[in-house]
């Protein structure tokens, strides 16, 4: 396993991770990699590591340039341990070798390891000389995690992101050139929406710092590293941390006996009756970590559950805690679903939209089986609300 010239004397030594199919709760059907970067200067500089089980692959990446135990400084730009699972071997590899980090990085890496490394803590705006190179330090709280920092190599223009720009693609290739953008681009909206959403307050300040970078390349932690189409993926950066979405449905539910299925295709046709796009979900067949990424783009809401037991269907309970907490914005939302005696889903559904922030449209009901009057009715209702 070799390292990967990005530039002279730059060069990615990760892991790739080809069997991935889950990252806390998101599914990867694309695997991942944990990138890691090596640059060969009077100091001998690594930034991040790999997950532990992909340790191995990282030294040997790193053993096709330059030994290992010369390594001078590590940055650690994020302490989640898909980043900083290859500190324990790699330290006692280079005992002496000191770990840059952020003052939460620091104390993160601490909980986390309970070893006394040698630790340099740096904030925005510091520098740190490795010999004819630079690094400058961004501090990018919440992207993910408080520790979270970015490295700028001045002399290069190579921004290393960390998690922002990220994708969980496993490939061979490693540029944005290589491999099909629309499928890189697929990526790095299911990871944004995903991972990074509900941070895109700190997201909208990150770009505004970065705005000041010249930058050449972005190698961030995960996926591909782009060089070719960094202003696509600024582009839209910028619109999904502005939560802008397109006039269109995502219309997400689950069913018993089909009524709330037959509920949701009325208002699939009162959308599509206004040139409306509607994207259908139902939840026995579609991932939520899937629907994420395309209610994302989606400026109308719409969930749907029977009533069961007095409640909500759990799978519609789980999609909702997982919607809540990424936390879209600004979106308009609507509660349908059908009912035997008591109906209480509907309610349920209507408050943890709104708890959500979103604009409310008034909530579609059913008993039993909805004949086509009801049916026509519902689609008449919602096409003169729209
Ligand atoms: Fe890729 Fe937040 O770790």
């Amino acid at each position: 396993m070799k390292a990967i010239k990005l530039k002279e004397n730059i060069y990615w030594v990760g892991g790739i991770d080809w069997n991935l199919r889950n990252f806390h709760g998101y599914l990867t059907q694309c695997g991942s990699t944990y990138n890691a970067y090596l640059i060969i200067d009077e100091k001998i500089t690594l930034i991040d590591t790999t997950k532990y089980y992909l340790v191995d692959e990282l030294l040997q990446r790193i053993s096709s340039v330059i030994e290992p135990s010369k390594i001078d400084y590590i940055i650690s730009n994020h302490t989640e341990m898909d980043h900083s699972g290859g500190l324990p071997k790699l330290m006692e590899i280079c005992p002496n070798a000191e770990i840059i980090v952020s003052p939460a990085g620091e104390k993160g890496l601490k909980a986390h390891y309970k070893k006394n490394w040698k630790f340099k803590i740096v904030k925005t705006g510091d520098k740190l000389k490795i010999g004819k190179y630079t690094l400058d330090f961004v501090l990018t709280p919440m992207i993910h995690w408080p520790d979270n920092m970015a490295a700028y190599l001045s002399e290069e223009k190579i921004l290393f992101s960390n998690d922002a720009f990220g994708q969980h693609i496993a490939s061979y290739e490693r540029f944005d050139d290589e491999y099909p953008l629309d499928m890189i681009i697929r990526e790095a909206q299911k990871y944004y929406a995903n991972i990074v959403l509900c941070y895109s307050g700190q997201v909208i300040n990150a770009l505004k710092t970065l705005a000041n970078l010249q930058i050449d390349i972005i190698a961030p932690s995960h996926g591909i590293i782009w060089r070719n189409n960094i202003p696509e993926i600024l582009k839209y950066y910028k619109k999904w941390s502005a939560n802008e979405f397109d006039n269109c449905a995502a219309i997400i539910y689950d069913t018993m006996w089909n009524s709330t299925k037959i509920l949701a295709e009325s208002i699939q046709t009162a959308f599509e009756n206004k040139n409306i796009k509607t994207q259908m979900f139902s939840l026995q067949h579609n991932h939520i970590s899937d629907i994420m990424t395309d209610l994302m783009n989606a400026k109308y809401i719409c969930v749907g559950s029977p009533t069961l037991n007095n409640n909500i269907l759990p799978t519609v309970s789980a999609f909702l805690t997982y919607m809540k907490g990424l936390a879209p914005k600004n979106r308009v939302g609507l509660a349908f679903g059908s009912f035997g005696w008591s109906g209480q889903s509907v309610d349920i559904v209507n408050d943890i939209l709104k708890s959500c922030g979103f604009q409310m449209l008034e909530p579609i009901k059913a008993q039993y089986i909805p004949d086509k009057i009801a049916l026509d009715n519902i689609v008449k209702n919602l096409e003169s609300k729209l």
